[in-house]
C-alpha cells in the first residue's frame, strides 16, 4: 500500500513522542512492504509564533491531501495567558471542525504488566477493557454564542452546549458499531435530568438504539459515571458521550490504565477515503485492498465500522512542558495511536496488531518510562521505549 501521512509535531513533548510513532509506523512499512510518505505541518503554539495562526491555511490543505494525520501534542505556558488573541487549542479544534472529524474514539486498556502502576486496587482495573466514544466537532466546544461581554464589575462570559439530533445519531451508530465488534454494550453519558442538549441526546440515543437490538444500551448520568469508572470500571464497554463529558471522563479513564501516557485515540469523519494505491494487487470494486483475508478481517475488525475512514490520530496527553525537551516522555500512546491509524484508516489490521503486540511484549518485559514506572522496572527514556517497540517489529 503507498499512503500519505501528514504529522502534526505541535508543541512540548508533541514533537519527541512522534519522532516515536514515524519510527514504528516506519518498520511497519518496511516489514510489510508499505511505502508510507511522511509530511509535516505547523499546528498549535509552534504555528502561532511562526505564522500568527494555530492553523495555517496550508496545515488544512496538507491533512486534506494526506490519508491520516498524526498529531503530538499542542499548548503550553508560553500562549496560555487568558487575555492572548490566539490559542493553540484553537488550531486542534480547527482541525477536528475543519476536517469533520466527529467521532474520538478512546480506547482504555489495562496491560496485565501495567496493574500495578494504577492507583486503583489491581482487582478494580484488571477487568477494564473500555472504550470512550467521544462527540468531537459539537456540544460546548463549538455551540454559539461563546464569548465575554461587557466591562467590569459586569463582565460576562458564555458558552453553549448544542446539539442537533443528526449529530447525536451518527455519533451514536458509530458507537453501536463498535460495541458489536465487542462486548455488545453501549452506556451513553448525559446530564439528561439538567439539561435540555441532554435530554434530545437520550431520545435520539434511544431511536438508534431501537437499529440495533443485538446490543444492550443503558443511560447513565455523567455525574454517577464518573464515579462508576472508579467504582466498577470492568462493567463498561463502549462509552458514547458529548464532547466536555468525553473529555473529562476519559482523562478520568486513564488512570485506570495507570498514565495519559498509555493512551491513544483516533478521530474518525464520515468520509470513506480514496482506493489506496496496492504494491501488490490493485482493487476492482472500488474498496481498498487492505487486509483482504476475510477471516483475518472478520476476527480483527467485526464491528460494521469501515476501516478506511480519513482519521487524525493522537495520544490522549497534552504537551506536558514540564518534562518537554528532556527526552523522558512516555511515547507509547502515540505508537498506539499508529497502530489505530493502520487499523481504522488503512485498513491494516495484522500491521495494527503487530504493533499493538510489540508494545504489549515492551512491558511484559519490563520497559518503562518514567510514568508508568513500577518496582524492578527498566527505566528507559523516550527513544529507548521507541527502539524497544521497534525492535519487536522488525
Ligand atoms: C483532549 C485535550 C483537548 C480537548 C485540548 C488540548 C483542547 O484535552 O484532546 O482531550 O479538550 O479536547
Ligand atoms: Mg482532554
Amino acid at each position: 500500500m503507498k499512503a500519505k501521512i501528514t504529522v502534526l509535531p505541535g508543541d512540548g513533548i508533541g514533537p519527541e513522542v512522534v519522532t516515536e510513532g514515524i519510527k514504528v509506523l516506519a518498520a511497519v512499512a518496511q516489514k510489510y512492504g508499505h511505502t508510507f510518505e511522511f509530511t509535516e505541518g505547523l499546528a498549535g503554539g509552534i504555528a502561532i509564533d511562526e505564522t500568527g495562526s494555530p492553523l495555517p491555511d496550508d496545515t488544512l490543505a496538507r491533512c486534506r491531501a494526506s490519508d491520516a494525520v498524526l498529531l503530538g501534542a499542542v499548548g503550553g505556558p508560553k500562549w496560555s495567558d487568558p487575555k492572548a488573541p490566539v490559542r493553540p487549542e484553537q488550531g486542534l479544534l480547527g482541525i477536528r471542525s475543519g476536517l469533520d472529524l466527529f467521532a474520538n474514539i478512546r480506547p482504555v486498556k489495562v496491560y496485565p504488566a501495567l496493574i500495578g502502576a494504577s492507583t486503583l486496587k489491581p482487582e478494580v482495573v484488571g477487568a477494564v477493557d473500555l472504550v470512550i466514544v467521544r462527540e468531537l466537532t459539537g456540544g460546548l466546544y463549538f455551540g454559539k454564542p461563546q464569548g465575554q461581554s461587557g466591562a467590569a464589575p459586569h463582565r460576562e462570559g458564555v458558552d453553549t452546549m448544542r446539539y442537533t439530533e443528526g449529530e447525536v445519531a451518527r455519533l451514536m451508530r458509530v458507537a453501536f458499531e463498535l460495541a458489536r465488534g465487542r462486548r455488545g454494550k453501549v452506556t451513553s453519558v448525559d446530564k439528561a435530568n439538567v439539561l435540555a442538549s441532554s435530554r434530545l441526546w437520550r431520545t435520539v440515543a434511544h431511536e438508534v438504539a431501537a437499529e440495533y437490538p443485538d446490543v444492550e444500551m443503558e443511560d447513565v448520568l455523567v455525574d454517577a459515571c464518573a464515579m462508576y469508572l472508579i467504582r466498577r470500571p470492568g462493567d463498561f464497554d463502549v462509552i458514547a458521550t458529548e464532547n466536555m463529558f468525553g473529555d473529562i471522563l476519559s482523562d478520568e479513564a486513564s488512570m485506570l490504565a495507570g498514565s495519559m501516557g498509555m493512551l491513544p485515540s483516533a478521530s474518525l469523519g464520515a468520509e470513506t477515503r480514496r482506493v489506496f494505491e496496492s504494491s501488490s494487487s490493485l482493487p476492482t470494486d472500488g474498496k481498498p485492498v487492505g487486509d483482504s483475508r476475510p477471516s483475518a478481517k472478520a476476527k480483527q475488525n467485526p464491528s460494521g465500522l469501515d476501516t478506511t475512514r480519513f482519521g487524525l490520530y493522537e495520544p490522549i496527553h497534552g504537551s506536558a512542558p514540564d518534562i518537554a525537551g528532556q527526552g523522558i516522555a512516555n511515547p507509547l500512546a502515540t505508537i498506539l495511536s499508529c497502530a489505530m491509524l493502520l487499523r481504522w484508516s488503512f485498513g491494516l489490521h495484522a500491521e495494527a496488531d503487530a504493533v499493538e503486540r510489540a508494545v504489549e511484549d515492551v512491558l511484559a518485559a519490563g520497559y518503562r518510562c518514567r510514568d508508568i514506572m513500577t518496582p524492578g522496572g527498566k527505566l528507559v527514556g523516550t527513544r529507548a521505549m521507541g527502539d524497544a517497540v521497534v525492535v519487536r517489529i522488525a
